[in-house]
C-alpha cells in the first residue's frame, strides 16, 4: 500500500523514470519483469519461447499479489501489459497511486526499433505492432490510472517533477 506505481507501453520510460524517482523520493524501486525473472532464473525472452505469454501473464498476476502482501510506500515499475488483465488493474490499485506514462506510437518506434528483448515486437514492422498494441491497451492503461502524464518530447526532469507534484 501507498507505492507509486509506473505503467504504461514498452518503452514509455518506465525502468529510468523509476530509477530516478526513487533518488528523488528517497524510495526503493521493484520492477515487476526483474522479479519474475529473478524467480524464474531465465530473461523474459527466454520465458515466452519456452512457456508463451499465458504462463508469463500468470506469473505476472502471481507477481502482484506477492507485492500487495509484502511492498508499502516503494515505487513499483510494472510490465507493459499487466495492467491489461481485470484482476491485475483491481491490484494495481490496491497497491498504490498509478501513473500511466502515456507516449506516441513514434516516440515508442524511435525507441524500441533496434531492440530485440521484448518478444511482442520482433519480427516485421515493429511500428504497426506497436501502434496496434498501443490503441488496444490504452483504454486499460486509462483505467488503471489515477494519473496521466505525458512523456513525448519532455525531459526526464519534466516528467520527474510533474509526478512528483502529483504524488500523495
Ligand atoms: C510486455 C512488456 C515488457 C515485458 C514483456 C511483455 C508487454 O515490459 O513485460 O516483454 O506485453 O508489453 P516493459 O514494458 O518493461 O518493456
Amino acid at each position: 500500500m501507498g507505492n507509486v506505481i509506473l505503467i504504461g507501453f514498452m518503452g514509455c520510460g518506465k525502468t529510468t523514470v523509476g530509477l530516478k524517482l526513487s533518488y528523488r523520493l528517497w524510495r526503493t524501486v521493484i520492477d515487476t519483469d526483474k522479479e519474475i525473472e529473478k524467480e524464474e532464473q531465465r530473461t523474459i525472452s527466454d520465458i515466452f519461447a519456452a512457456e508463451g505469454e499465458a504462463y508469463f501473464r500468470d506469473r505476472e498476476t502471481a507477481c502482484l499479489r506477492k507485492l500487495i502482501e509484502s511492498t508499502n510506500n516503494q515505487i513499483i515499475s510494472v510490465g507493459g501489459g499487466l495492467p491489461v488483465r481485470e484482476e491485475n488493474r483491481r491490484l494495481l490499485r490496491k497497491l498504490g497511486q498509478v501513473f500511466y506514462l502515456c507516449a506516441r506510437g513514434e516516440t515508442i518506434y524511435g525507441r524500441l526499433k533496434d531492440d530485440t528483448t521484448r518478444p511482442l515486437l520482433q519480427g516485421d514492422d515493429p511500428l504497426t505492432k506497436i501502434e496496434t498494441l498501443l490503441k488496444e491497451r490504452d483504454p486499460y492503461y486509462r483505467e488503471a490510472a489515477d494519473v496521466v502524464v505525458s512523456v513525448d518530447d519532455k525531459s526526464f526532469e519534466q516528467i520527474l517533477d510533474e509526478i512528483e507534484k502529483n504524488v500523495k
